[in-house]
């Protein structure tokens, strides 16, 4: 039942015997007296260290001095972690104070339970957190009592991010575990409440990230938080409620922190716009941008700041795309200008046969098969535009071809209908003129009945 301990390096706290030194054997210990409670009567019959959390505060309280002290204490600082516990993951599962601080967690003189021989760490300092942190989580014979779906990698990848690089030299303005998670009043990520919760985790990295100051000192531009919510994919985390519109972590990744490199760019936005990225990749676009070290699909889209594109930013004119890299002339500027121009053709095709068949519609037409046929333009066009990403314009002529096809259909569908609509109001005249002669015909009728 004992956890396999990490090694020695790993947690700050190692510095004496275990058995006291280890804050970790603090909930072990908690584990441990919890089965004691069980065995000693309690009801339920669990075992190993979840038996903490199955039996309940009873168990645990007897142990945790730490709590029931700190929240009687006056200052906000000291009183403030002891009243979070009523949401806080570590304590539902019996990790209390002292499994992250050491201490004795059973005594309730200040001396003794606070006792640096006891493994007591005080405050933790930034470069404590990762490794104390790390000392359970990357235990996964440990975490697997507790939570077996919980991946046991964080601090190996945190070492290998930007932010624990940085802080193995020192650097104690980057971000560690508590800076993204806190300390206290720990939640899982799915809850709508942490700090780490998709459309929350924006303001977490931004707290240090929108920081120009702060960014400045290590050549940082530090506009990516007000870049990133100019985007349509934070409008769609936000407005829409689209989890799966990408926040920084989905990017960035969360431990292993670092801005995806020149070639990495088109597959971290390829794992969600597949089309696109196949496409890009095999155009001549692929091999030319990696020459250049130009980042795929940043050089059109931008990485943070991504908007809504559309049919006009395809040229090489003022504001458009292309025009960042081609000129006038080259074969880059010439596929520009067929593309747009296929794609005019296809707008102005389907704009004209939408209005002809709303016009039929509103002459009480059943259109309905034409309508058909204009979902399949639609259609059309998107996969038109997902073919711009090979920068071929024969492709997108083909693609245009269908929806030019269907739009035909549709255009004569409605034509047909036309002359349907025609074809009745001809035979409404003809039947009106019918009745107003028999009607005549009637009255002279009667008239010379009368008379005679
Ligand atoms: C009987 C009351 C009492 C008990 C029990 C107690 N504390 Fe404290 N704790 C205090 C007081 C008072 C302070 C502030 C004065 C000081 O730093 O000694 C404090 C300070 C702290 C600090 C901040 C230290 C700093 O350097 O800022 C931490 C962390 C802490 N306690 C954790 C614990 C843990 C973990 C336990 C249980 C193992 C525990 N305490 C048990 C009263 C208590
Ligand atoms: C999951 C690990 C963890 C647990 C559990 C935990 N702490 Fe902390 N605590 C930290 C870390 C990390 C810090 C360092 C400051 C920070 O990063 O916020 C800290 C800081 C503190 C401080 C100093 C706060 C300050 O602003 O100076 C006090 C006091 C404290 N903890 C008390 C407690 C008490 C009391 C409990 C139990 C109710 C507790 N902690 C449980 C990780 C933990
Ligand atoms: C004494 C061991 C221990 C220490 C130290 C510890 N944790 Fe935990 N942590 C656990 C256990 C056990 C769970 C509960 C897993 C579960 O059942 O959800 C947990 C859960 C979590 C969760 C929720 C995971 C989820 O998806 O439910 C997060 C986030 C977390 N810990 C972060 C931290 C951070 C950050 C620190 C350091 C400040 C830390 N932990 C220190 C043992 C520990
Ligand atoms: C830069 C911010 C950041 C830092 C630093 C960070 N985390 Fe996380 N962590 C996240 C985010 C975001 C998630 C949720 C998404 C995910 O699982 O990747 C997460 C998820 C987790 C989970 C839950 C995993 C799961 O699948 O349920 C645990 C446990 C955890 N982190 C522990 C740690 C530990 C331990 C450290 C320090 C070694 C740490 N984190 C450092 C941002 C961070
Ligand atoms: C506590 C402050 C803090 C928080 C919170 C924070 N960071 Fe950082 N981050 C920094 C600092 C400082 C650096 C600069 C480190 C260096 O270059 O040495 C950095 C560097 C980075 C880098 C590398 C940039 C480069 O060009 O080298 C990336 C990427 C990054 N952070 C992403 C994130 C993401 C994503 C989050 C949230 C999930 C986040 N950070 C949260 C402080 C923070
Ligand atoms: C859609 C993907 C995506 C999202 C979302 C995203 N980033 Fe980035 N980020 C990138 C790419 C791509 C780069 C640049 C890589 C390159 O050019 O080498 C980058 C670069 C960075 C850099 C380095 C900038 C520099 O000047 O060196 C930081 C810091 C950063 N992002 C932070 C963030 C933060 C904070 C968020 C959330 C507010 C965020 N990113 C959201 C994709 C993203
Ligand atoms: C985690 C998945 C994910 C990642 C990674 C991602 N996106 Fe997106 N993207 C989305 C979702 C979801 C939307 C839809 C937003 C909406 O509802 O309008 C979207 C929308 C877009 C749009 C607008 C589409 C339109 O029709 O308006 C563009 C352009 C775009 N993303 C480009 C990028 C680029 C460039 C990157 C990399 C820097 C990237 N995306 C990374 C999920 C992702
Ligand atoms: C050479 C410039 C360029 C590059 C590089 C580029 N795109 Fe695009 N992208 C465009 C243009 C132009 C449009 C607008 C099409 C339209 O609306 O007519 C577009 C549209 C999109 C859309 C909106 C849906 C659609 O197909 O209309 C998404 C999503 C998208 N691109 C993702 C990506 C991804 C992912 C990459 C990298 C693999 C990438 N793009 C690389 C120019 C580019
Ligand atoms: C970031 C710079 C950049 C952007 C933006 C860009 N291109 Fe290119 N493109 C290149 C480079 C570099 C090459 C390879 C060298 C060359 O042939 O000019 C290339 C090659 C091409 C080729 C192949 C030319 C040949 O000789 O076979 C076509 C076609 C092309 N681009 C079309 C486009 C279109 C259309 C757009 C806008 C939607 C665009 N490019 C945007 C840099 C760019």
């Amino acid at each position: 039942m004992t956890p396999r301990r990490p090694g020695p390096a790993c947690h700050p706290g190692n510095r004496g015997p275990r058995s006291t030194n280890d804050p970790r054997a603090a909930v072990v210990r908690l584990g441990t007296l919890a089965i004691v409670a069980v065995a000693l009567g309690a009801a339920v019959a669990a075992a190993g260290p979840l038996a903490a959390s199955v039996v309940g505060p009873p168990g645990k309280s007897a142990a945790d001095r730490c709590t029931a002290c700190h929240r009687e204490l006056d200052e906000a600082r000291l009183q403030a972690p002891a009243l979070a516990v009523g949401n806080d993951t570590h304590h539902a599962q019996g990790v209390t104070c002292a499994g992250c601080h050491g201490g004795d967690p059973t005594s309730d003189e200040p001396e003794v339970a606070m006792d640096p021989k006891k493994g007591f760490l005080g405050k933790l300092e930034p470069t404590q957190v990762p490794a104390m942190c790390g000392s359970c989580h990357s235990d996964a014979s440990f975490m697997l009592r507790y939570a077996p779906n919980i991946p046991t990698d964080q601090l190996a990848q945190y070492r290998t991010s930007k932010h624990g690089q940085a802080l193995a030299k020192g650097d104690v303005k980057v971000a560690v575990c508590s800076s993204c998670h806190g300390a206290h009043g720990v939640l899982p990520p799915s809850d709508a409440r942490s700090p780490v919760y998709p459309s929350r985790i924006v303001e977490t990295c931004g707290a240090c990230h929108g920081d120009a100051t702060l960014m400045a000192r290590y050549g940082i531009k530090g506009d990516e938080l007000a870049e990133y919510k100019k985007s349509v994919h934070y409008a769609a985390l936000t407005q829409k409620n689209d989890l799966s519109a990408p926040t920084c972590n989905d990017c960035h990744g969360s431990h292993g922190a670092t801005p995806p490199g020149i070639s990495s760019v088109s597959n971290v936005c390829g794992t969600c716009h597949l089309t696109q990225r196949e496409r890009f990749d095999e155009s001549p676009h692929k091999e030319a941008f990696a020459a250049i070290e130009q980042p795929a699909c940043e050089a059109c889209h931008s990485n943070h700041a991504v908007l809504s594109p559309s049919d006009a930013w395809i040229g090489v004119g003022q504001g458009q795309v292309c025009g960042s890299c081609h000129a006038a002339g080259d074969a880059g500027a010439a596929a520009a200008e067929s593309v747009a121009a296929a794609l005019a053709r296809m707008h102005e095709r389907l704009v004209a046969a939408e209005a002809r068949v709303k016009k039929a519609e509103r002459a009480g037409m059943l259109m309905e098969e034409a309508q058909v046929k204009l979902e399949e333009a639609h259609q059309g066009v998107v996969l038109a535009q997902v073919e711009i990403h090979s920068v071929d314009p024969a492709r997108v002529e083909t693609q245009a071809k269908e929806v030019l096809a269907a739009a035909g259909v549709a255009d004569g569908l409605a034509a047909a209908a036309e002359g349907e609509i025609r074809f009745r109001r001809t035979g409404l005249f003809v039947s009106l003129a019918v009745i107003a002669l028999a009607m005549v015909a009637l009255i002279l009728k009667i008239r010379r009945m009368e008379r005679a």
